[in-house]
């Protein structure tokens, strides 16, 4: 069995989505992996009450907690190895986690750990994506899935969705349009990593 441990810092809905698929199409039969835990840096994350509502496990790890991002980081492997063992692979899903993560880090879970940003990338990196594409007057928008890499919002792409950006768009209209999509990709896009763990 792979264990599927998700980081969270808000809403929580990609989460929401994977949780959903991981249930609709019984991934521990059909991929032998299982929404082991959801992690959230913040107490208040809204996606924490759905994943205890799914009898997933729940931690909370309080960044402020720590003084350095290394500290916090390595409090965060930790917790996450704990659902790592060769005979049960970690596969690390960061879905709204709103933390930049050490290189250390990101080396150590490194081809295990995906992120899903609200552009095309390699355009718009970094936040603001939506109010950043409707000033370049990007006729299209979207949203990638990506192995994490050092390098912010970078490294290679799994999956991508594509949506127009219509008259009148503001950030707002256009990131729930853009959100829709991520939906649909992000579960898929796990669904494939996990065939190939
Ligand atoms: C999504 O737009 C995601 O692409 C970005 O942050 C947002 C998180 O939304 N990284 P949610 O917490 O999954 O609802």
């Amino acid at each position: 069995m792979k264990n599927i441990v998700i980081l969270i810092s808000g809403s929580g809905s990609n989460m929401a989505a994977i949780i959903r698929a991981a249930q609709r199409e019984n991934w521990a039969q059909t991929r032998q992996a299982r929404v082991a835990a959801v992690i959230s840096n913040k107490a208040d994350a809204q996606g924490l009450v759905f994943a205890r509502e799914h009898g997933i496990a729940t931690e909370v790890l309080d960044h402020k907690a720590f003084a350095t991002r290394e500290a916090f980081d390595s409090a965060l492997a930790a917790l996450i190895d704990g659902f790592d063992s060769p005979a049960q692979p970690v596969l690390v899903v960061l879905a709204g986690f709103m933390r930049i993560l050490t290189p250390g880090f990101v080396q150590r879970y490194a081809g295990r750990l995906t992120n899903i940003h609200p552009s095309l990338l390699p355009a718009f990196g970094g936040l603001n994506t939506h109010q950043r594409a409707l000033d370049a007057g990007c006729q299209f928008a979207g949203a990638t899935v990506h192995l994490v890499t050092p390098e912010l919002d970078h490294g290679p792409i799994l999956a991508q969705a594509v949506v127009p950006v219509v008259p009148g768009d503001t950030a707002e209209v256009l990131a729930a349009r853009v959100l829709t999509q991520e939906h649909l990709i992000y579960p898929r896009a796990v669904a494939q990593l996990l065939q190939k763990m």
